[in-house]
């Protein structure tokens, strides 16, 4: 177990200094927001903590423990919570992942919980190309035929029931106040809805929410009211899942599909099924660590990641070290590549997870990264084959500023339950559509789908044969709700936003707290960088590296580019009977808990 830190104020100056290896003296970290307060963002408990990136849902979260509830009770105040107070990152309109390891469970893996959006049953996958088969800009991100169908409230309902204690309309109630009284629009929504105003003014329901009585979006320190949200969490708090996927929302729902020629139906509501899925699990370095599968990339490529560089001894180096971070990159890259071409719905393609995790293939692929020189070119004859290591064979294998539009929250309490869930609408305001008189979001997750092979997504993922939208297949994603046990204890839990960063953050944070023995603030703000294969370019976050490792890289053959990353862990670790939350302090967020 690890020492506490306390308050490890180095963290909170950029470029401060701490040794940690022979080569290296100082950790950079990035700067903390305007106006983000350091206590908001660590808090050492004993009894429950949690750690959201809403501040009235960790107080909503908090709440439900005081009111004598458990951690599922806590997680569904939470989830509703930031669909009222996030509309730009999650809703009732989306869906996404959950790990909740319940020490009262009988398996020795957390309860791994899919209530991703699933493709309409009149989808197909030629729905995004024209006649030439070109993709149609935007189409699988403005508008109705971006919208999977919605899995978010028979996720959260369904875990309410078989594992919450307080009645559902107590630990909705927040949300429901929070909507119909309202808050004020803080910087994050603000900026968010400034980059959707062409969509938030196409459509009329979303504007009469998102713009005032002017028909101007709303600005920082307006109030946002969303009197037809509340009315629709009342009905699902009186009736649970059939308040939204039948009833008068459901009406709603597909009367808004068809008003505007989408695909969904009230039998796709009717068939939505929430799945029960094994998590992707590792041993680590004496840990265990479990994250989310297929329809996520997510858990498959942070174990990946991990296996490649598990006998590379980094911590002599120190974290920000070019050899470090080149070997990082070079082992992102492989797990990027094996997204596009191996990784899909398992439920409806074959995904090796077997030899993409396997030891074997990760030794592989680590011997095929050259020490001192970055991939590029030699990225075209780079073919790993999982399936080697795996149990079948498979013969069809085939930009910007990124903002934190998913969401992310952990819950852990004193008993030993943790509970980690990713949520979200995919964009900034999903689909951008309203549904008339719900106050519900639609999702724009159908995005995450290769509109074909080889075209890339919001975040610049290449689509792949495996991720081709098919009726009912869900689509591929990196969220990874994270969990690392140790002798069977939680050791540490965590996940963020950010699309393919997800995984390429989270894996990082694992490894400077577990390898490098940092502490979790600044395991958490040291700088950050990411590769995806493609493009083939090295980001750092905000320019801060040590100048020697920058030129370094470049030396190697690295292109490097400077970028804010859209990551904000959210994160608890469990150190000496006592837990620890930081809630990245680049964003808004709060830990809560006593
Ligand atoms: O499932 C996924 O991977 C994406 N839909 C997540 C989107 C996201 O994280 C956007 N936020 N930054």
């Amino acid at each position: 177990m690890k020492p506490i830190y306390l308050l490890s104020l180095i963290a909170l100056v950029s470029c401060s200094g701490m040794s940690s290896g022979p080569y290296e003296t100082k950790i950079h970290h990035v700067t903390i927001a305007k106006g983000q307060l350091k206590k908001d963002h660590e808090l050492i408990t004993s009894d429950v903590s949690i750690t959201t990136q809403g501040v009235f849902a960790s107080r909503a979260a908090h709440a439900m423990f005081k009111k004598g509830g458990n951690i599922i009770d806590a997680a569904m105040a939470a989830s509703f919570v930031l669909a009222v107070e996030r509309p730009q990152s999650t809703g009732l309109g989306g869906g996404g992942f959950a790990l909740f390891h319940d020490v009262k469970r009988d398996k020795d893996f957390p309860l791994t919980v899919d209530f991703r959006e699933k493709a309409p049953i009149k989808a197909h996958e030629k729905m995004f190309l024209d006649d030439q088969g070109n993709v149609i800009s935007r189409m699988s991100l403005d508008g109705i035929f971006s919208s999977g169908v919605p899995g978010m409230v028979a996720g959260m309902t369904e875990l309410h029931k078989s594992h919450g204690s307080l009645p559902l309309k107590v630990v909705m109630r927040d949300a429901i106040d929070l909507a119909a009284k309202g808050f004020k629009v803080y910087p994050e929504l603000a900026y968010a809805l400034s980059r959707r105003e062409n969509i938030i003014k196409r459509f009329k329901a979303t504007c009469k929410i998102f713009c005032n009585k002017k028909g101007e979006i709303l600005k920082e320190g307006d109030l946002l009211v969303q009197r037809d949200l509340a009315k629709t969490l009342r009905t699902i708090a009186r009736k649970g899942r059939r308040g939204f996927y039948k009833g008068w929302v459901a009406k709603a729902l597909v009367g808004e599909h068809r008003r505007l020629g989408g695909l969904m139906t009230y039998n796709d509501l009717n068939k939505y099924n929430v799945k029960y899925r094994d998590p992707i699990r590792a041993n680590y370095h004496g840990y265990e660590v479990f994250s989310m599968s297929p329809p996520s990339s997510g858990g498959v490529h942070i174990v990946e990641i991990l296996n490649i560089l598990k006998n590379d001894d980094l911590k002599t180096y120190g974290v920000q070290h070019a050899r470090t971070v080149h070997l990082r990159a070079s082992a992102m890259q492989a797990a990027f590549s094996d997204r596009a071409n191996y990784l899909g719905d398992s439920d409806y393609t074959y995904v090796p997870v077997v030899g993409l995790t396997s030891q074997k293939y990760a030794d592989e692929v680590r011997h095929s990264i050259p020490e001192n020189q970055a991939l590029n070119g030699l990225w075209s004859n780079f073919s790993n084959d999982p399936f080697k290591y795996d149990a079948k064979n498979d013969s069809e294998l085939i930009k910007k500023y990124e903002s934190p539009e998913t969401t992310h929250f952990t819950i852990a309490d004193g008993k030993g339950n943790v509970f980690v869930s990713t949520q979200t609408l995919n964009g900034y305001l999903g689909s951008g559509i309203v549904v008339p008189g719900t106050g519900i979001l639609l999702n724009n997750e159908m995005d995450d789908f290769a509109t074909k092979p080889g075209a890339n997504n919001l975040f610049g993922a290449v689509g792949g044969k495996k991720n081709l939208v098919q009726p009912e297949k869900r689509p591929l994603s990196s969220m990874s709700p994270t969990i690392v046990l140790k002798d069977g204890k939680p050791v540490l839990a965590l996940g963020t936003p950010a699309g393919t960063k997800i995984l390429t953050c989270v894996v990082q944070t694992i490894m400077n707290y577990l390898d490098h023995d940092m502490p979790l603030y600044e395991a958490i703000t040291a700088t950050r960088i990411h590769h995806q294969w493609k493009p083939n370019i090295l980001y750092i976050e905000d320019s801060k590296l040590p100048k020697n490792t920058i030129e370094h890289l470049k030396r190697m053959g690295h292109e490097l580019r400077f970028k804010k990353f859209g990551c904000r862990i959210q994160a608890i670790a469990f150190e000496n009977g006592k837990l620890h939350g930081v809630s990245d302090p680049r964003g808004r967020g709060l830990v809560s808990g006593h």
